[in-house]
């Protein structure tokens, strides 16, 4: 193979992975052609979507999407989303869409919205984790629909990182993750949202959000009226043996410990202080205003951007405590921004990674 302006080959464990760039806004056509050949190929393609970096296969070859659990080290029991180029394309992976998943699919797709649908015979078994339901959604990235337009197959893909590690936002987490496990990474830049899809079974009355995510609780219930949200979130329609198995999906190495509540900032820097006393170092997950405050106190500290904004805190969220795992801090200290707005899908994915929550 020769190496192609744009791309960089990387050897590691006997394969190759080729990664490509491309601007987000306008996708480069030859990269974006190399990896549409590839998933047609039965090949796993990486790429950027307005959430995380999806880890695609054709999600009508059981082989390919068999690939996907072996390189992530996922339990098959987990069941992957289908991402298509509109919802002219829901006839081929999913029968019986109700009037309120059209409504829906209307309102937010392109989007970072999940349905859970009923499926077709012809996806392959394992997408489903061998349910009759498919999780289904249509991304908004240029980088992404480029790329399901040019392969024309709907591509099965989960969250591109190893089982229990934090979402891709950068090809580099990809990279750091999946080097080797992988064909092709689309390098399309940091992805705009940060947390993943919000998932939404549509098959209850009232619907209920499965997993909180990059479209709000309050968006949904503004077009079909009120929803319910669980807290066992993921666990029950996956069929996965137990809630155990979730603690850890989106952890990073270093113990991390979640503040809950009003006085959150002024324990945490209590907190600092008695665990930096103890010899061990510590890595905070901030807002732009709380940072000095920290500094002083003798924290590693990333900034999650300006707190009245939580579109920044939630695009940096997943940086953020991979690069405090890059800086080998022991402990990692942050807190929730409520339950309003994205708040939602940020204290849902800061208590996965927490191995400890402190309440008021
Ligand atoms: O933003 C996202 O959703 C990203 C990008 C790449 O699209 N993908 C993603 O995939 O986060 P993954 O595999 O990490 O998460 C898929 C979620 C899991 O919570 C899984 O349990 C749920 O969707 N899911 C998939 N199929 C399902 C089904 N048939 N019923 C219920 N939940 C399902
Ligand atoms: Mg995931």
């Amino acid at each position: 193979m020769s190496i192609r302006t744009g791309s960089i080959y990387v050897y590691n464990q006997g394969n190759m992975t080729q990664l490509l760039t491309t601007p987000s806004e306008h996708p480069k056509q030859e990269n974006i052609k190399i990896a549409a050949q590839a998933l047609r190929a039965g090949k796993l393609v990486a790429f950027p979507t307005e959430t995380v970096y999806g880890l695609g296969a054709n999600a009508l070859d059981e082989t390919a999407v068999r690939g996907i659990f072996s390189a992530k080290g996922r339990p098959s029991a987990d069941p992957l989303i289908v991402h298509l180029t509109g919802v002219d394309q829901l006839p081929r992976v999913a029968h019986s869409v109700s009037p309120t998943a059209l409504r829906l699919a209307e309102a937010f797709w392109p989007g970072p919205l999940t349905l859970i649908l009923s499926r077709r015979p012809e996806v392959a078994p394992s997408v489903s984790a061998g349910l009759n339901t498919l999780a289904v959604r249509v991304p908004a990235h240029p980088v992404a629909l480029a790329l399901l337009r040019a392969a024309d197959v709907p591509v099965a893909a989960p969250s591109a990182n190893r089982f229990g590690h934090t979402s891709p936002t950068t090809a580099q987490h990809v990279l750091a993750d999946l080097d080797g496990r992988v064909d092709v990474i689309l390098d399309g830049g940091a992805t705009p949202i940060g947390v993943e899809s919000t998932v939404l079974d549509v098959s209850t009355n009232p619907p209920r959000i499965l997993r909180p995510g990059g479209l709000t609780r309050e968006q949904i219930e503004s077009v079909i009226g009120p929803v319910s949200f669980g807290p066992q979130s993921e666990t029950a329609e996956a069929g996965l043996p137990s809630p155990g198995l979730l603690k850890v999906h989106y952890a990073p190495r270093a113990e991390l410990v979640l503040f809950n509540g009003e006085n959150a900032p002024a324990a945490m820097l209590a907190a600092l202080t008695e665990i930096k006393a103890t010899g061990r170092t510590v890595g905070v997950l901030v807002t732009d205003e709380e940072a000095q405050a920290f500094e002083s106190a003798g924290a590693r500290v990333y900034c999650l951007g300006p707190g009245a904004d939580l579109s920044h805190v939630a695009r940096r969220l997943y940086a953020g405590m991979r690069h405090l795992d890059t800086l080998e801090v022991d402990v990692i200290l942050a807190h929730d921004f409520g339950v309003q707005g994205l708040g939602l899908a940020i204290r849902d994915r800061l208590t996965k990674a927490a191995s400890r929550v402190t309440e008021p």
